[in-house]
């Protein structure tokens, strides 16, 4: 029984963006976990419109936003950036449909519900109000995910975070640049740098989304702003960004203080028994999550659970998940299913 959408049989709802890295993969987790749907739209830009995506076996014809009737549409899932959901989401929320959206446009309004499933789950009440859910950044997800079962056990007080993140999280035209950078340079020609700010073949760029006047990237802005405003504000936060040349997955290493008693042993206890982690934590074995590994998969893996030695009550972690899924995609479904009554587990 759900408290925010009638009850049915079958929603209709419309992915915004389907022709992108993250729509196409809504579209084949909705299929996946049998989301129940009356009917399917897909929507992107005029540049896509008349062309085919494929959903669960069917090719479903793109339709233009601009001359969309979002009337009648019960869910959409949007990622097809921040300016295009700034002026569309709120058009489909006056028209009675539940919006979650993946872009940044929305997510530290304070009357806008940031919601991952396994974490905050009752913040979705909010978002009665105004029909607008964001959907969290692709590194912030996969880390509170983990953070969860520590922070109810022990307050954390203090992150420092660096990520690894995957050209995917840029969209379908970086998967593109970096595998045609691999190809330039063993040839022995030069790269065509043109969708990331750097060449991101057989390299590592410091630099995610603009930069800001304190000299942070606005990525990792987002990461300190959404991971307290998910988790809790009173956490101190802070975080360096990094594009490494992997196509999926996110990793993080990540520096966690507690408020009191914490060690490694009964962080491997909690995260083991939290939904949705999987703890890989073996150095005799040399086993350890890598994205090769999580791409495809939709747990948030953890492991490298180790005591910091030069801090009490701190522990580090590696964290890794595909960001395309858990990161995004995945992520979207579990609230649609949570609109819906169902409950939301990644498995
Ligand atoms: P289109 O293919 O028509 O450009 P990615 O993040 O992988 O680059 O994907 C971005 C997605 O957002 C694509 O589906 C793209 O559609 C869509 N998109 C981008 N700009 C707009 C817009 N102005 N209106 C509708 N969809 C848009």
């Amino acid at each position: 029984m759900s408290e925010f959408i009638e009850d049915k049989a079958g929603y209709r709802v419309a992915v915004v963006g389907a022709t992108g890295a993250v729509g196409q993969t809504m579209l084949e987790i909705l299929a996946e976990r049998k989301f129940p749907v009356s009917e399917v739209i897909a929507v992107a830009s005029s540049r896509s419109a008349g062309t085919t995506v494929s959903f669960n076996g069917k090719d479903l014809i793109v339709e233009d936003l601009d001359s969309f009737d979002p009337s009648g549409v019960d869910i959409a899932l949007f990622s097809a950036g921040g300016g295009t959901s700034k002026t569309h989401a709120p058009r489909f929320a006056d028209a009675g449909c539940y919006v979650i959206d993946n872009s940044s446009a929305w997510r530290m309004e304070p009357e806008i519900a940031l919601v991952v499933p396994e974490v905050n789950p009752e913040d979705l009440q909010m978002a009665k109000n105004n029909r607008i859910i964001a959907n969290p950044n692709c590194s912030t997800i996969q880390m509170v995910v983990a953070l969860k079962p520590l922070h109810d056990a022990v307050a954390i007080k203090r992150l420092v975070i660096s990520t690894y993140q995957a050209v995917s999280g840029a969209g379908a035209k970086a998967i593109e640049e970096l595998a045609l950078q691999s190809r330039q340079l063993l040839s022995g020609a030069a790269a065509t740098v043109e969708v990331l700010p750097a060449r991101i073949a057989f390299n590592v760029v410091p630099h995610i989304d603009v930069f800001l006047e304190d000299g942070y990237t606005k990525e990792e802005r987002k990461m300190m702003e959404e991971t307290r405003k998910i988790l809790d504000n009173g956490i101190a936060v802070t975080a360096t960004t990094v594009r490494v040349p992997v196509f999926y997955g996110h990793s993080e290493s990540v520096n966690v203080t507690f408020e009191d008693d914490m060690n490694a042993a009964r962080a491997r206890e909690l995260l083991s028994a939290f939904e949705g982690v999987c703890v890989v934590d073996d150095p005799a074995g040399e086993d350890y999550p890598m994205p090769s590994d999580a791409g495809g998969t939709d747990p948030v893996w953890v492991g490298r659970i180790r005591d910091d030695h030069s801090c009490p009550n701190t522990i580090n972690l590696w964290i890794v998940a595909d960001n395309i899924r858990k990161g995004a995609a995945l992520n979207a479904v579990q609230i649609a299913e949570l609109l819906i009554g169902k409950t939301a587990v990644a498995h």
